[in-house]
């Protein structure tokens, strides 16, 4: 993945290191700039996030010109020689990259006869030193060797021009009063220009203070129209909470009154018509991570009210199950970010065999909103903590509106009762269960119907941010293998929301009870006192109807898993290893 920036005008340093934290959800193994000034490179790379790097990096107001860089390491392990900017040979020209250079070992070699030597492992590095002047000449003669995934920005030494190429890793350009900006976000442009242009696949080029040079993949000169920046939607700070994590999972009740609100429109409405009016006979939901997870939910409103074959399936796995897909298929893939790789391929596999492709994203601009036919958004604003939370909420919410309107019920009506039944779970008991969680080294998650999908989501959000192992299954699958696992070291977290499946689940409990295993319980419905006897703790929420529960249930697992990563000592917003938007497959 990674982050890249660029930047023209007075106070480089200070503006690159802004836009740096901006697009550091995209990797932070390590980060580095290079700035030109008066025909020289000043250089800092440091490992760890970017704040390691601003406590490195000497502020100057004067005008210069930088490229700078967050990874997330693909190629290469996290090292400075393995750090951007690279450079060419001469070291004249600087390069930051995102995205994978795939025959970067062939170019390696042909770089070795000729007596060019590479400093770290990555294809990036492979890049830089294949140049040996910065025009747009060279630029192309390089392209047409790469196979791959690319956004790059470059800088030489004598130039005052940034050269930038795009192919399938986001980046965007813009112009303000006396700078420019060219990043992997546009969040990066905020508050110093009104509106951008966005980068199409092949498209490659130079941009000055004074002008703007854009070829496309066919090497013509093209000019693109600028679009408009907004502003409400990449609002960013943490508003007081000490965490975007705590912030997003709150923001849920905002993002519920939006989609209410937007999904009362004509337009949307009649893009819910769009797919109405479509004559499926089958469904197929995709996505990755949690956007999965969103999709399982999806999948299990739409089965319980179509009588049709429906299929959730993780992107990466898409194009490996031989799934049929025809123009009577309604493939539905589900993004928070819209950049992820895996999604994206298995959105353009179902393209050319003519299923009908709509999109559930966060993000209106992105590659997966511009490759679909009907674009649902989720009206989320933007998610900066790398663990999803309103995204997936935005997401089965959304999902839950789309089903309501294909069986032509109101989903205005359920939404509201949410609204005004939202519960985000008691913190001191959260808390008091958090610390609870930490003394031990696997927690399963189990659930039946829609809370399993809610245990798997929980799971997900414990692991990643807590590194505690955790796993869900189904209750019921719990005898057929993994109880042998269970003695008093082992924590059992029970979802159990629905009244009908509530007594298999407690059987399932006096299971793992009577092997010495500890549970807490998350319920919203009455549990008597032989039953809540079998847990150490149990979680209590409000009820609602079964098909507005995982909308609900969601809410303090989230939190749980947040409190823990706060008891661990680790930072919630970036967990170790991980990124926001995964743009390689
Ligand atoms: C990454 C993130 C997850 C996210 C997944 C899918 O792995 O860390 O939080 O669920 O990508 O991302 P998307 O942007 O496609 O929803």
């Amino acid at each position: 993945m990674c982050g890249i920036i660029g930047y023209i005008g007075k106070n480089p340093e200070r503006i690159l290191l802004e836009g740096l934290k901006k697009v550091e959800y995209r990797g932070y193994d390590s980060a580095g700039m290079t700035v030109c000034r008066g025909g020289e490179f000043i250089t800092y790379k440091e490992i760890g996030e970017v704040s390691s790097l601003a406590s490195k990096v000497k502020l100057n107001e004067q005008f210069g010109l930088g490229i700078a860089h967050t990874r997330w390491a693909t190629h290469g392990k996290i090292s400075l020689e393995n750090t951007h900017p690279h450079f060419s040979n001469n070291c004249d020209i600087a390069l930051v990259h995102n995205g994978i250079i795939e025959n970067f070992e062939q170019l390696r070699e042909q770089l070795n006869l000729r007596k060019i030597e590479c400093c770290g492992q990555t294809d990036s590095e492979v890049v830089a030193k294949m140049f040996d002047n910065l025009s747009i000449s060279s630029l192309r003669r390089v392209l047409k060797n790469l196979v791959g995934s690319y956004a790059f920005v470059m800088l030489s030494k004598s130039g005052d021009y940034l050269y930038f190429a795009k192919n399938k890793s986001p980046l965007y350009l813009s112009k303000g009063d006396d700078c420019v900006i060219i990043a992997s976000d546009p969040s990066c442009f905020v508050g110093y220009s009104k509106s951008y242009i966005e980068l199409d696949d092949g498209d490659y080029g130079k941009i000055s203070l004074k002008n703007t040079v854009i070829f496309n993949k066919n090497d013509e000169k093209i000019n693109k129209e600028e679009k408009l920046l907004d502003f409400d939607f990449l609002s960013e700070d943490k508003s007081g909470y000490e965490h975007y994590m705590i912030k997003e999972i709150y923001q849920s009740r905002i993002v519920l009154e939006n989609l209410i609100k937007k999904y009362q429109s004509v337009g949307l409405k009649s893009k819910l018509e769009e797919i109405k009016n479509f004559e499926f006979d089958r469904v197929y939901l995709v996505g990755c991570g949690t956007a999965y997870h969103a999709g399982l939910m999806g999948e299990s409103f739409l089965r319980k009210s179509f009588n049709i074959d429906i299929f959730c399936e993780v992107a990466s796995e898409f194009k490996n199950k031989n799934y049929s897909i025809d123009e009577k298929s309604l493939c539905i893939f589900i993004s928070q970010s819209g950049e992820t790789a895996d999604t994206i391929s298995a959105l353009e596999y179902c393209k050319e065999k003519g299923g009908k492709i709509v999109a559930i994203t966060n993000v209106e601009y992105s590659t997966i909103a511009k490759k679909a036919e009907i674009v649902l958004p989720i009206f989320a604003g933007q998610e900066r903590a790398v663990a999803s939370t309103k995204a997936y909420f935005a997401q089965c919410t959304l999902l839950f509106i789309l089903t309501n309107y294909l069986k032509g019920e109101s989903y205005e009506k359920p939404l509201k009762s949410l609204s005004h039944n939202i519960d985000f779970g008691d913190d001191n008991i959260l808390k008091k269960i958090a610390k609870q969680i930490c003394n031990y080294k696997n927690v399963f998650f189990i659930g039946r119907g829609n809370d399993f999908i809610t245990a798997k989501e929980a799971s997900l959000k414990l692991k990643e941010i807590t590194y505690i192992f955790s796993s869900a299954l189904p209750s019921g699958e719990l005898k057929h293998g993994t109880l042998a696992l269970v003695d008093e070291n082992v924590l059992v977290i029970v979802v159990a929301t629905d009244e009908k499946l509530f007594a298999k689940t407690i059987n399932n409990v006096c299971e793992i009870r009577s092997r010495g295993g500890h549970l807490v319980l998350v319920t919203s419905l009455f549990v008597d006192s032989d039953v809540e006897k079998n847990f150490d703790s149990i979680i209590r929420i409000t009820n609602l109807p079964n098909t507005l529960m995982p909308m609900q249930t969601i809410l303090s697992l989230q939190k749980l898993a947040y409190f823990t990563a706060l008891e661990k000592g680790n930072n919630p917003d970036k967990p170790r290893n991980l990124a926001k938007s995964v743009t390689v497959e």
